[in-house]
């Protein structure tokens, strides 16, 4: 996957506007205290675990061979919300993208998560993505209408995969879209955000 560089102006719902660049060498703090301040149960909801620096060691690494795209929106010198697309670079899957997205919890319903996954869908398509697969966790409303709204829709269902905080197992739902399916829903929904690439 080539390596995307680029910042990006989004005005959001209500007039606020953030930049947005691509995440590399010399973000591990920042996305380290990104993701401490996220919600300690949605930090549950994803996969690694987000606030050890050698996760933030190892995800700039994965970026740096290609095998991942980072986006973070910032605020004030601060990260409000980071968005990674992440693509295998050998083996059957090459085609698949997998996403995922965060935003602090005071920047949200504004259009901000709609945007990044907008963008990633770009760069994926860009990038030879055919598909895009995004994992959310049962109950988790906000992404699955995030996600459904861009065109996803639900493929698989892996019952019981996740233990939340209490030992409660939950469903893991496997979203799918063609990245050429996605576009007509994608377009109308952040024709709104104005992007300007610099
Ligand atoms: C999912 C998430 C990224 C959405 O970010 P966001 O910036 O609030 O998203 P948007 O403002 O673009 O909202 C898109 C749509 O999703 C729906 N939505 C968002 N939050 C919702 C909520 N709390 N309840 C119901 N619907 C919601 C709405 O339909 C919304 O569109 P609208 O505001 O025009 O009605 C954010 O809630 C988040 O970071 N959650 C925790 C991490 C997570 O679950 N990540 C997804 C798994 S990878």
């Amino acid at each position: 996957m080539k390596k995307a560089r680029f910042s990006t102006t989004i005005k959001l719902r209500g007039g606020s506007s953030l930049t947005v660049r691509a995440a590399g060498s010399g973000d591990e703090d920042a996305l380290l205290a990104f993701y401490k301040e996220l919600p300690q149960d949605e930090r549950l909801f994803l996969k690694d675990d987000v606030t050890s620096r050698g996760w933030a060691e190892r995800f700039i690494e994965r970026i740096q061979r290609g095998e991942a795209a980072s986006l973070i929106a910032e605020s004030g010198g601060k990260v409000v919300a980071e968005a990674t697309l992440y693509r295998a670079t050998h083996g059957w899957s090459t085609h698949v993208g997998e996403l995922r997205i965060a935003v602090a919890r005071s920047w949200r319903r504004k259009g901000l998560g709609t945007a990044l996954a907008g963008q990633l869908l770009h760069l994926g398509a860009d990038q030879g993505a055919d598909k895009i697969v995004v994992e959310v966790v049962q109950d988790q409303t906000a992404a699955l209408r995030t996600f459904e709204k861009l065109g996803f829709q639900q493929e698989a269902v892996l019952r019981g995969h996740v233990k939340d905080a209490n030992g409660i197992r939950r469903d893991l739902l496997v979203l799918a879209n063609d990245v050429s399916h996605i576009w007509a829903a994608m377009e109308a929904l952040v024709e709104d955000a104005e992007f300007e690439r610099s």
